[in-house]
C-alpha cells in the first residue's frame, strides 16, 4: 500500500525534480546483500536513484564517472543505510496507560490488571470514545515521526475495536492516515486480541463472527493485506488461533502470530505449521521452537521495549544464531506494553541485552523487517530496484547505530529516492 505519491502532487514534483540523483561524499553506504544474508559495506561510497528507485550502488569514483548526467548530493561525510523498517507497531489507539505502568512497577501483574478490566481493554474504550478525525490525526502524526526517526516502511494493526464493527472503524482510519504521509505502511487486521465482554461465555461465537463476517469483509473492502492473532494464556487458544489463521490464508491473507509472550504456548510453532510471515514476542520460545522457525522460514520478531516493561528477558543472540532463523527487531508500539517512539533505540536496547553485532543490527532493521512484510523485493536494502528509501544518519560508522543513547538521528531521508523535508514533532500532517 504504497500510495502517497499518487495522491500528493506536491511530492510528485518534488520527485520529478529529484529523478535522477547520485547520493556522494558518505563516509560508507551499508546495505544487506541481494539475498538478505550478510552486510555489503562500501567504504566512501555512492549511491544512484533514477525515478524513485535505486539505479547503483558503488565506489563514488566509478559511479560519477558514470552518471555524469545525475544531480550530486554531498552526504557530508556520514553513514548511508536503507531507510529502516518498523514490522509491527499498534499505533492506531487513543489515551496511554502510565497509571497502569506505574501499578505494574508496584507489583500487578499485567494479566491481573487486564481481568480486571484495565489492560487491552481499556485502551479499547478510550479509542472508542475518541472521534475519527482525531484518531487519524494522531496515527498520521505518529508514521511521520517514524519516519523522522528514519524509518521509511511501517506496519500498522488495529487491534482495539475487538468487535467486527470497531475493527472495521480503525481499519478504515488507518487507510485514511495513510495517504496524508509519505511513508510505505502495511496495514495488518489484529482479529484476535482480547475476547469482548459479552462473548465471554461464546468464545466459540467470536471466532465464528471472526471469520464468518470479519474477515471477508476486511478482504471485500481491501482494509489490510495481512492477519495477526494473540496466542497466548491472556488471550487466544493455539486452536482459537488455527482456525482464524486457516480462514485468513484461504482469503489470501498473509498471517502473523504474538506468540510465546507471556508463557510458552505453542504459537511459535502454530506460526511455522501456518506458512506464517513472522512470530513475535517470543520471550518464552525454547531453541526448539527458534529451529521450527528457522525450517518453515518464519521470521522471528523481537520486541525489546515490551520485554524490558514486561521484565522479561530476551533470548540470547548465539542460541538464535545456531537456530538458523532470521531474527527482526520492532518497537510493538502500543500503550500498554510498548511506549516506545524510536526503532533504532529498541534496537540498541536489543543488541545490549541479547549481544548482536551492529551488522546483525541493521539486518533485523532492514531486510529481515522487510521479509515480515513480504516487501523484501521493494524495500529494506539498496540493492539495484530497490525502491530508493535511504537515510543519512548523524554519525559515520555502522556501528555508531546500536552503540548511542539517545540513537542518532537521520540527517536526511530518502522516500522513492526524495529527499523530503523531515517533520518536527509539531509537524501539521491534516489540512
Ligand atoms: O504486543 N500482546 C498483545 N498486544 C500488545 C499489548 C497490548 C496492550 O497491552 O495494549 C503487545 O504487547
Ligand atoms: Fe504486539
Amino acid at each position: 500500500m504504497t500510495t502517497w505519491a499518487s495522491h500528493d502532487p506536491s511530492l510528485k514534483s518534488v520527485a520529478g525534480r529529484t529523478a535522477y540523483l547520485l547520493l556522494h561524499n558518505t563516509s560508507e553506504v551499508v546495505t544487506p546483500d541481494p539475498e538478505g544474508r550478510t552486510i555489503l559495506r562500501i567504504p566512501r561510497g555512492a549511491v544512484v536513484f533514477r525515478d524513485g528507485r535505486v539505479l547503483e550502488i558503488g565506489p563514488v569514483g566509478e559511479l560519477t564517472a558514470r552518471h555524469r548526467d545525475a544531480r550530486p548530493l554531498n552526504a557530508n561525510g556520514r553513514l548511508v543505510t536503507p531507510g529502516l523498517v518498523d514490522c509491527h507497531t499498534h499505533m492506531v489507539f487513543a489515551g496511554q496507560r502510565a497509571r497502569e505502568f506505574q501499578q505494574r512497577l508496584a507489583g500487578a501483574d499485567y494479566a491481573a490488571i487486564a481481568a480486571a478490566g484495565g489492560g487491552i481493554r481499556s485502551t479499547v474504550r478510550a479509542t472508542e470514545a475518541a472521534p475519527e478525525d482525531a484518531l487519524e490525526k494522531t496515527l498520521a502524526a505518529r508514521i511521520e515521526r517514524w519516519r523522522a526517526n528514519g524509518c521509511t516502511t511501517v506496519e500498522v494493526k488495529s487491534g482495539y475495536g475487538l468487535t467486527p464493527e470497531a475493527e472495521i472503524r480503525l481499519l478504515q482510519i488507518m487507510r485514511g492516515a495513510v495517504l496524508r504521509v509519505p511513508v510505505h505502511v502495511h496495514r495488518t487486521a489484529l482479529v484476535l486480541h482480547a475476547l469482548p465482554d459479552e462473548f465471554r461465555d461464546r468464545r466459540d461465537d467470536y471466532v465464528r463472527a471472526v471469520c464468518e463476517r470479519l474477515l471477508p469483509l476486511i478482504q471485500l473492502r481491501e482494509l489490510a493485506t495481512a492477519v495477526d492473532v494473540f496466542c497466548d494464556p491472556v488471550a487466544f487458544t493455539v486452536e482459537e488461533c488455527r482456525t482464524v489463521l486457516e480462514r485468513a490464508r484461504e482469503l489470501g491473507f498473509a498471517l502473523h502470530v504474538h506468540a510465546e509472550q507471556m508463557a510458552r504456548f505453542g504459537g511459535a510453532r502454530l506460526a511455522a505449521e501456518c506458512g506464517a510471515l513472522s512470530a513475535d514476542h517470543l520471550e518464552s520460545a525454547s531453541s526448539e521452537d527458534w529451529r521450527a522457525l528457522a525450517a518453515a522460514g518464519t521470521v522471528g520478531v523481537l520486541l525489546p521495549a515490551a520485554a524490558l516493561t514486561l521484565g522479561q528477558a530476551l533470548p540470547r543472540a548465539e542460541m538464535l544464531r545456531e537456530s538458523g532463523a532470521r531474527v527482526a527487531i520492532a518497537t510493538d508500539f502500543n500503550p500498554g506494553t510498548a511506549p516506545a517512539q524510536s526503532l533504532l533505540e529498541c534496537a540498541a536496547l536489543a543488541s545490549r541485552l541479547c549481544g548482536f553485532t551492529a551488522e546483525e543490527v541493521l539486518l533485523a532493521l532492514t531486510w529481515n523487517a522487510a521479509k515480515v512484510l513480504g516487501a523484501e523485493a521493494d524495500v529494506g536494502h539498496l540493492n539495484p530496484g530497490a525502491w530508493g528509501d535511504a537515510v543519512v544518519w548523524e554519525c559515520e560508522t555502522l556501528e555508531e547505530l546500536p552503540y548511542w543513547l539517545p540513537s542518532v538521528r537521520p540527517d536526511c531521508v530518502f522516500m522513492r529516492g526524495a529527499d523530503l523535508a523531515l517533520p518536527t514533532i509539531e509537524r501539521r500532517v491534516w489540512p
